[in-house]
């Protein structure tokens, strides 16, 4: 899958350094992702990584030079000695895959080659993302060392559980590259322009409960949602994801509330409302479900012919609850809703804006088959409160997110 441009990442300078485990492998590909993101990207590989992984391999994927020892040249770097240059110019200093005796050395401060030395010159934030056999990741000399780690200032990354290229089982897997990037851009983003305001995103359409194996729904897939959790997370917010979404890995650093039903999110929604900055309504709320949920399954019985009438009642309109909420308590104190219409899409935005009591309305078209639902494109206008009107053309979900949040962070500043 090709990575789009992310604007927290573009131009920021990480050194990647890279440790001798079989996960290495997994940073050529966080490598690759972080370039193609438009981050800056200089390697370093210890004597041990390079019995998995080249210097070449980085070199390609990342367009500049991979470094292994601490006594070649370096030219073009901010300092004439490449430790020091390498962590001084850097935004972000990740080690992925960390061995435990990578960190080991760094818990202890040894600063025996390029990566060590860097590491501890380094004035930028550094990741240290683990990756051994279970064992060795759970003995209490590992623990100690990344407590230390941990006390130092470090963010550690907690590796994943399941199967090792032993055959063992057990917690020390390198967590997949999306994960890695998630992490990278919590750290980047922090002290952003929305950093101390909490944002609320709901995401995904509600599942109305019909019987104990049937319930009504909608075409949402929650992206647009989840993107708009990630850029709110770019932009240092601390994000309360309520999700109905089924199928989507959360970005990393929300917290995630999985609903079902439009009640459920009603009940998560008004929970959070009073500690937060900004609610956006991204999630396709159903507006009817059905009156009454089956105890037992539906049974087809006998006749072919055999037509079967359901009863809907509405559902709660979230945002009409928010608005009476917000009369007493001002809070949200930013609130923007979605509209995704197949006709009248102006008019009938402009009206939900205001009988919502919203600050900001992103109308969808989604009429237009690269639009809306399923896919990875929208076409918004964004109408405030104030009268204004702004069109975008076709856009990805995630720069579309990118929009919304860009004019919210203005709002709440
Ligand atoms: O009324 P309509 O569903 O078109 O409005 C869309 C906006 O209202 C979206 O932001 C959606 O999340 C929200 N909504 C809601 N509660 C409902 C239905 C929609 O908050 N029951």
């Amino acid at each position: 899958m090709t990575q789009e441009r992310i604007s927290l990442l573009n131009g920021k300078h990480i050194v990647l350094g890279v440790t001798g485990s079989i996960a290495a492998y997994k940073a050529a590909d966080l490598a690759s992702k972080l370039t193609q993101a438009g981050a800056l990207v200089d390697t370093i590989l210890t004597g041990a990584a390079q019995r998995f992984v080249t210097p070449l391999t980085f070199q390609a994927l990342t367009g500049r030079p991979a470094y292994t020892s601490m006594w070649e040249s370096a030219e073009g770097l901010p300092a004439h000695i490449p430790h020091i240059g390498l962590g001084e110019g850097a935004d972000l200093m990740i080690i992925a895959p960390a061995t435990a005796h990578t960190i080991a050395r760094l818990a202890h401060g040894l600063a025996d080659d390029l990566l060590a030395v860097t590491a501890l010159a380094a004035r930028c934030p550094l990741i240290v993302a683990p990756a051994m056999d279970g064992a060795m990741y759970a003995h209490p000399a590992t623990q100690a060392n990344l407590a230390a780690l941990v006390a130092h200032g470090v963010h550690v990354i907690v590796p994943d559980e399941g199967r090792f290229a032993s055959g063992l089982e057990g917690r020390g897997r390198l967590p997949e590259v999306p994960v890695l990037l998630g992490h990278i851009r919590r750290l980047l983003g922090r002290g952003g322009p929305l950093a101390g305001r909490q944002v609320i995103v709901t995401a995904g359409g509600t599942r109305e409960r019909l019987d104990p194996v049937r319930h009504l729904t909608n075409r949402s897939s929650g992206k647009q949602g989840y993107a708009l959790a990630q850029a709110a997370l770019d932009a240092g917010a601390d994000v309360v994801l309520i999700s109905a979404a089924q199928h989507l890995t959360p970005p990393v650093g929300a917290q995630v509330i999985a609903v079902e039903s439009a009640e459920e999110m009603r009940a998560a929604v008004l929970d959070a409302a009073d500690a937060a900055d900004a609610l956006i309504m991204a999630a396709a709320v159903a507006d009817f479900k059905p009156a009454q949920a089956a105890a037992q399954k539906i049974k087809k019985g006998d006749d072919p012919d055999a037509a079967l009438t359901l009863t809907l009642a509405r559902t709660p309109d979230i945002l009409l609850d928010v608005k009476a909420r917000r009369a007493q308590t001002g809070r949200p104190r930013v609130v923007i809703g979605f509209a995704a219409e197949s006709e009248n899409l102006l008019a009938n935005a402009r009206e939900k804006l205001a009988r919502k009591g919203l600050d900001l309305i992103v109308a969808n078209d989604i009429s237009a088959p690269d639009a809306g639902f399923e896919v990875d494109t929208n076409r918004v206008t964004l109408l405030d409160a104030q009268g204004g009107q702004q069109p975008y053309e076709l856009a990805s979900k995630a720069a579309v997110a990118e929009i919304v949040i860009g004019w919210l962070a203005r709002a709440v500043s």
